[in-house]
């Protein structure tokens, strides 16, 4: 019995070794690859030596070996690392994009990522200790944020694409508070980066400015299941960015950057302060002696933008083009979404 089971075990080991050929290695001249026949799948291992100091490179779709087409939907780890490249595009006739743990890895000159395609994904670290001068751009930086968002919430034990429908309004502000958290102990203000508001560069370094960071605050939030109107990025229209959240029937502001979190608190209503409050906040934060100096609730602004990468307009807002803000007050009335908790 014991004999015949080990049998089988060898057996099984034997066919899974036949069963999961090797990759192939491949170069098409300007990318290393490795091919895998059981889902026709080229990923992306290196730059060749020819071109790690090109300016530009773009991603070829697939690769034909043996008369085979494979497709390119993974870029591995190291594939550009200590290259020259300054902007890759990925075009927009790849079907989807997956970027391997520190795939730009010490990639000290990357400064553009063209998604031009449609669905993007990048593991946790993919873009760690590469170019701080790096933007992305395309649409594909929509599916990006949104992947990285949900890798972030599974990994801070939080919720992805709960229904709140129907629970109290509480459940929602303990999940925005634990939230609020995990991105002020992970995301740190202030930056040394290029583009510290651009969302999908804030998530992926790390580190931003308010407003960025406030944007993949509103980008988590929507991603664990918040609907998207009820949670937005706000600011003074001056320096500071914050957000305003939609709770118990008004809207109040949440500052991830001034507020002090308690050292062992799981949840403190706090976080959700009235404007009034929010201007001695802002006060505070510029060093004001008076309140009068900060500008008045009337004028805070929302930022409608949700993203905001180089382009988005053309797609979300057509009647706006070249503003990405306005006066809350004035989108409260124009959207009918009710009152400011003052
Ligand atoms: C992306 O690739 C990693 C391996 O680097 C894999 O673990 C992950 O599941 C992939 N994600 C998607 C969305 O395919
Ligand atoms: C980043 O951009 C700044 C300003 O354009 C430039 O001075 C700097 O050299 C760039 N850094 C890299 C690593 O490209
Ligand atoms: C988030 O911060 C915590 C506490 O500082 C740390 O243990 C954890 O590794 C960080 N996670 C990420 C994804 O940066």
């Amino acid at each position: 019995m014991k004999l015949a089971s080990l049998a089988l075990l060898f057996v099984i080991n034997i066919w899974m070794v036949v069963a999961a050929p090797a990759p192939i290695n491949y170069n098409d001249g300007t990318f290393n690859y490795w091919l895998s026949d059981t889902d026709k799948k080229a990923t992306v291992m290196g730059v060749d030596p020819k071109f790690k100091d090109a300016y530009e490179l773009t991603l070829n779709p697939w690769v034909t070996y043996n008369g085979q087409r494979y497709y390119v939907k993974q870029i591995g780890a190291g594939a550009f690392s200590n290259t020259q490249v300054v902007d890759l595009i990925v075009p927009s006739d790849i079907e989807i994009m997956n970027f391997s743990s520190r795939a730009f890895f010490n990639a000290q000159y990357i400064r553009t990522i063209d998604l031009r395609n449609q669905k993007v994904s990048a593991d946790i670290g993919a873009f760690e200790n590469c170019g701080r001068n790096l933007s992305f751009i395309g649409k594909g930086v929509e599916s990006l944020v949104d992947s990285y968002s949900k890798n972030l919430l599974k990994q801070w034990g939080l919720p992805v694409n709960k229904d709140y429908t129907n629970l109290p309004d509480i459940d929602r502000m303990k999940d925005l508070y634990t939230l609020a958290r995990k991105v002020s102990e992970n995301i740190s203000y202030y930056s040394n980066t290029g583009n510290p508001s651009n969302t999908a560069v804030v998530m992926v370094f790390g580190k931003g400015d308010s407003n960025g960071i406030a944007r993949v605050y509103r980008n988590l939030a929507i991603n664990m299941g918040i609907p998207i109107n009820d949670v937005q990025v706000g600011g003074d229209g001056q320096y500071f960015s914050w957000n305003y959240v939609y709770v118990l029937r008004k809207w109040y502001n949440v500052d991830i950057i001034h507020y002090k979190f308690g050292k062992y608190s799981t949840y403190e209503s706090s976080l959700f302060t009235t404007d009034r409050n929010q201007r001695e906040v802002i006060r505070k934060g510029y060093g004001y002696s008076s309140v009068d100096d900060v500008k008045p609730i009337k004028k805070w602004i929302i930022y409608i933008n949700r993203y905001n990468y180089y382009d988005e307009w053309k797609y979300n807002y057509p009647y706006r083009q070249g503003s990405n803000t306005e006066i809350f007050e004035d989108w409260l009335i124009r959207n009918r979404q009710g009152v400011r908790a003052d």
